[in-house]
């Protein structure tokens, strides 16, 4: 007779967001095979609390340093880090230094603190499994793949809500927080729509599976069907599709490196006819290259990049800032950036404080009052 395996203990930090509560759908679908050790949210008390009590939760956090002591604790086998911003660098550092399995929604960590992360895997000998749906598809797309084969990677986007827009001088929150494919998170949802959120992707790839930038490629794919694409030497593309549902890789992540059967949903390729794929027009979304080139620049330049590009969203979803203004305040503070290595989290986090402090300038600089 075979005994099944216990349950994974899974501490989900971020539990009150988009990410987190999807993960709650997917622990309560496999009950024999997940089981949630602790929750933490940033400040939404009543929320968390709430889902520890349906799911008899006996640990909960509230803010980051409750989510970091939590990434490290014993009882976890993997942590699921979906805290939105680099506020989740450090739960990040902690899990990998603790040798969890860590299930990444929070792509600012790797942004921010790559290499940082990396040093902290090989030293605590955790685990990334990457939860951010075309990464999670291209690490599929890689398994098993000799990286010598690896030509370059396509990471698809959906285009955002703007694809087709020609001026985008008065957009306004409420339409950047309209995705057509996504239902995700306020500050992700906005990223999609500047595409610096593919600009943080290209990043996050970069580190996830040690490629050179210029091996890394964007195409905007409206469907989200393709998930990612892994060009192979000769010239075999390899191509992730899975139904556009964070369930599925936030699924793959927890129950990693099991494959379960899973109800959310399937796709047949007939009804679902064309599939497009078409060039990213840079000139619209001037994003995207101020992170390919913070990415290149290497060393603190993607933490400012990122800094700063949180601050610039929080003043436009606040109404301080036109959307076009969201790149320029963190083409500003990318100018003003000397640039230094980032060896720990604490230098990080300072070059994090400085890129905030200079957008919030930046911001009051282009404010204009009505
Ligand atoms: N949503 C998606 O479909 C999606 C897809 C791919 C990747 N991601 C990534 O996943 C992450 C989460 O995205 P989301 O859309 O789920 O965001 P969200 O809905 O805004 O949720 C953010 C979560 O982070 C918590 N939080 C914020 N600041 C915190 C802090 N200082 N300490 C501890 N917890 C904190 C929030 O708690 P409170 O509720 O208490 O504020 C909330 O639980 C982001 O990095 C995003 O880029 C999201």
């Amino acid at each position: 007779m075979t005994s099944s395996p216990r349950p994974a203990r899974i501490a989900i930090l971020g539990s009150t967001g988009s990410i987190g509560r999807q993960a709650l759908e997917v622990v309560r679908a496999l009950p024999d095979r997940l089981e949630v050790v602790a929750l933490a949210a940033g400040s939404d008390r009543e929320t968390v609390l709430a889902q520890a009590q349906d799911l008899g939760v006996e640990v909960v956090g509230i803010g980051e340093a409750d989510a970091v002591g939590l990434a490290g604790w014993e009882q976890a086998d993997v942590v699921l880090n979906a805290i939105v911003g680099a506020a989740g660098l450090r739960a990040s550092v902690a899990a990998l230094e603790a040798g969890k399995v860590l299930a990444l929604a929070n792509k600012e960590s790797l942004v921010a603190g790559g290499d940082v992360c990396a040093r902290a895997a090989a030293e605590g000998g955790g685990t990334i499994v990457p939860v951010d749906s075309e990464h999670a598809a291209l690490a599929q797309a890689l398994s098993g793949v000799d990286r010598a084969a690896v030509g370059r990677i396509i990471i698809t986007a959906s285009g955002g809500p703007f694809r087709a827009r020609a001026d985008l001088s008065d957009v306004t929150p409420q339409e950047a927080l309209a995705h057509p494919t996504w239902s995700m998170g306020p500050k992700i949802t906005v990223d999609s729509a500047t595409l610096m959120n593919k600009g943080l992707e290209v990043i996050e790839a970069h580190h996830l599976f040690d490629l050179a930038y210029d091996q890394i490629d964007v195409v905007v794919h409206p469907q989200s069907v393709v998930h990612g694409i892994v060009e192979l030497v000769d010239g075999t593309m390899l191509m992730q599709a899975a139904p556009t549902d964070m369930r599925i890789p936030i699924q793959a992540a927890l129950t990693y490196p099991h494959r379960l059967r899973a109800d959310w949903g399937s796709f047949d390729p007939v009804a679902l006819g064309r599939l497009e794929f078409d060039p990213v027009d840079r000139r619209r979304f001037p994003a995207l290259d101020l992170a390919y080139d913070a990415g290149r620049r290497g060393g603190s330049f993607p933490a400012a990049l990122n800094a700063a590009n949180e601050v610039a969203v929080r003043g436009f979803l606040d109404g301080r800032l036109g959307f076009p203004d969201i790149w320029r305040v963190v083409g500003t503070v990318l100018d003003a950036h000397e640039g230094t290595p980032v060896l720990d989290v604490d230098e990080v986090m300072q070059v994090d404080a400085w890129a905030r402090s200079q957008a919030l300038r930046a911001i009051d600089e282009l404010e204009v009052p009505v």
